[in-house]
């Protein structure tokens, strides 16, 4: 029997300037950050109407916890699903909770720490090459040269990087032409969506290329016993004994899918993330300073060796790669559709209902974050931060499966930047996100100049007094605490 004292959807207030027919369409596409920031007002929930239909957004975080951890009931589902599932089909990401247990389990090995190691090496490696190819004075396009650095260290913890050159530069520019047309797609009504537009043309063609250029490794693969000992081989390898009734390994399609939902769930956030980092370095000279101190005293500690043994000495770099991610969380927005009618908050919602949940609103809220817009690593400092209001990589048995993985590459290839380069804004004007499926940094642009041994002793000297000082600060309990903790 339902409790019939229990309010229903319509007594959820209605978010304001809502148009008849678009509802809040036009806001979400001109400044959706404007509009989902001013949302952070109602506290608990707030309906937002897209057209025709209406979802529920979430900005309490206890309310967002509970959804996030009943996946049964609050399952995958809503428009950003629908169109990511156009490209990678049911893989890990998309797929409905009936499927998921299973191929969560099939996946999870290919993440075990102990891999962390050698992906390690291999993350450090790529940034220290990309690093190479600057020069002195010059103008990068940061987010270009982020998304070849981590499809170059993807691709080669998930296929040993036995892949010609030519492949590499076909699976870059064909995952920037699908990720970044999946916003738009997910604003437009279908009946538009299917019109055959130019823009409709180049992502049909890019998505089913990249289709192609991973079932044609995995068949080479699969043609080859040879354990390499990288994500893939891992993927092919995985058991699942709990399967009762299905099938104990991943098939040919469903490696394909699970390969393209680590490709394109892996790199743009890791590169976008990354380049956020940089630019907030960038336009936060004092703590870029700071930085490029402790990478000097970590790397002349270890003769210029970088890989996972000198994390726990990052702490400063695993605090900004920590605040990136509350500032610019690449996954803004996620959605979920009732699988039946459910209570959330006090309120009755009925099955095939949409909600919304928003990291960019909690990591913003004032009453959560001092001063949430203020770009503060050293808030971390002895800090492991909350698991109900920082949420980058969501939470429950949907959490982020790759959240270590991109930790753990985002440190290294920051130390690795700013050991060799200083980087500064090219002008006084801020530099916006564009907000698509993720909070994307597409134009930012960078002057690199190239540090000088002498540098690194001026900030290496700073460094050590940075430490006594911390080591003083009663709040500085644990040195290189206040990475990202992951919650289980
Ligand atoms: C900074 C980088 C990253 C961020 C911010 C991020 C964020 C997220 C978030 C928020 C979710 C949960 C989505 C939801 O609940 O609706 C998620 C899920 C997922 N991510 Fe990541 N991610 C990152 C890197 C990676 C990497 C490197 C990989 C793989 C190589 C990866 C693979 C996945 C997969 C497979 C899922 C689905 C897990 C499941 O449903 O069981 N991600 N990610």
């Amino acid at each position: 029997m339902p409790d019939t004292k229990t309010a229903t959807a319509a007594s959820i207030p209605l978010a304001p300037r809502a148009l008849p027919l678009l509802g809040h369409a036009l806001q979400l596409l001109r400044d959706p950050l404007a509009f989902i920031t001013s949302l952070s007002g109602y506290r608990r929930m707030v309906r937002v109407r897209l057209g025709p239909s209406s979802a529920v957004m979430i900005c309490d975080p206890g309310l967002t916890r509970q959804v996030f951890l009943n996946d049964r009931v609050f399952d995958k589902g809503g428009a950003i699903y629908d169109r990511i599932r156009e490209v990678i089909g049911d893989g890990l990401s998309t797929c409905a909770y009936p499927l998921h247990r299973r191929q969560r389990r099939l996946c999870q090995p290919s993440f075990h720490p102990t891999r962390l190691t050698g992906y390690g090496e291999v993350f450090a490696r790529a940034a220290q090459a990309k690093a190479s190819t600057w020069r002195d004075g010059e103008v990068v396009d940061v987010t270009q040269d982020m998304m070849t650095l981590t499809t170059r260290a993807t691709m080669e913890t998930m296929f040993s990087g036995a892949l010609p050159e030519e492949t590499m530069r076909r699976a870059l520019t064909d995952t920037s032409t699908v990720v970044s047309a999946f916003f738009r797609r997910m604003m437009t009504p279908a009946l538009l969506r299917g019109l055959p537009t130019p823009k409709k043309r180049r992502y049909d063609e890019a998505r089913h290329r990249l289709s192609a250029t991973i079932e044609e490794i995995i068949a080479e693969r699969r043609a080859d016993a040879t354990d390499h000992a990288d994500l893939l081989s891992a993927l092919i390898g995985a058991v699942d004994e709990e399967s009762e009734g299905g099938e104990m390994r991943l098939s040919d399609s469903e490696l394909a899918d699970e390969a393209l939902t680590f490709f394109l769930g892996g790199m743009e956030t890791t590169a976008i993330t990354l380049a956020w980092a940089l630019h907030l370095l960038a336009t936060n000279p004092h703590v870029q300073h700071r930085l490029q101190a402790e990478t000097d005293e970590v790397l002349a500690d270890n003769d210029g060796a970088l890989d996972t043994r000198h994390l726990p000495s990052l702490g400063l770099a695993s605090r900004v790669v920590t605040e990136t991610l509350r500032l610019y969380p690449p996954a803004w927005m996620m959605t979920r559709t009732l699988r039946e009618d459910a209570e959330l908050g006090g309120v009755r919602l009925k099955g095939g209902s949409t909600i919304v949940l928003s990291p960019y609103l909690l990591h913003r809220r004032s009453d959560l974050y001092t001063e949430p817009n203020r770009f503060d690593p050293d808030r971390w400092l002895g800090v492991n931060p909350d698991r109900a209001t920082y949420i980058p990589f969501g939470a429950g048995p949907r959490k982020c499966i790759g959240d270590q993985f991109a930790l753990t590459e985002a440190v290294l290839a920051l130390t690795a930047i700013v050991a060799r380069w200083h980087l500064a804004p090219i002008g006084d004007e801020p530099f916006r996100p564009k907000v698509e499926t993720s909070l994307s940094s597409r134009g930012l642009h960078l002057r690199l100049h190239e540090r000088r041994a002498s540098d690194a002793d001026t900030t290496t000297t700073g460094a050590r007094a940075h430490a006594s000082r911390s080591a003083s600060t009663p709040s500085a309990t644990k040195p290189g605490a206040g990475g990202c903790p992951i919650d289980q």
